[in-house]
């Protein structure tokens, strides 16, 4: 118990500098969290303060999701909650309970591509390939949001989603075939 009466500093002071280093020595809270992704119900326990993205990719080992910048401004993180893209590294896993989750592992595999992921094969949608999957994830969002039909409606759409490598033409121009198929 601090001694008020001879600190120098006021006591609402002392007493939250007290609960602050009580709180830095705690164990962080865990809450339950149950998430569907890619189909499966998944059960986890975490810290309140864990993003989507890290409960995707360090407790669910799902690491097609890339972290890029971490601060929602690149898009290597996107995903799709309840069917809408979703930027996980500004989201908290814990604000998503019952929420449908689906990655880039749940969208095709190697023997049964999504269309979109052939695309991007076949028009040579990336170079290094860090932001691909966060690119086909709002791509194929995109099909199922009001988007206009020239290039420069589909660039304006997907321009949360950074490609340092400069692939954006292809990455367009994959988009563009999926939607006129
Ligand atoms: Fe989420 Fe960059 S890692 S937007
Ligand atoms: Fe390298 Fe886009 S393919 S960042």
């Amino acid at each position: 118990m601090p001694d008020f009466a001879n600190h120098p500093l006021p006591r609402e002071l002392v007493q939250s500098e007290s609960r602050h280093s009580h709180a830095a020595g705690a164990p962080p809270a865990l809450v339950p969290v149950t998430l569907t992704v890619n189909g499966k119900e998944m059960k986890l326990s975490l810290d309140v303060r864990t993003t989507l993205l890290d409960a995707l990719r360090e407790h669910l080992r799902l690491t097609g999701t890339k972290k890029g910048c971490d601060h929602g401004q690149c898009g290597a993180c996107t995903v799709h909650v309840n069917g809408r893209r979703v930027n996980a590294c500004l989201s908290l896993a814990a604000a998503h309970e019952g929420d449908r989750i689906t990655t880039i592992e749940g969208l095709g595999c190697p023997a049964r591509l999504h269309p979109m992921q052939q695309a991007f094969v076949e028009h040579d949608g990336y170079q290094c390939g860090y932001c691909t999957a966060g690119q086909i994830m709002s791509g194929v969002a995109l099909l199922g949001e009001p988007c206009g039909p020239a290039d420069a409606d589909v660039r304006e759409a997907m321009s949360g989603n950074i490609c340092r490598c400069g692939a954006y033409r292809n990455i367009v121009a994959a988009i563009q075939d999926v939607r006129r198929r």
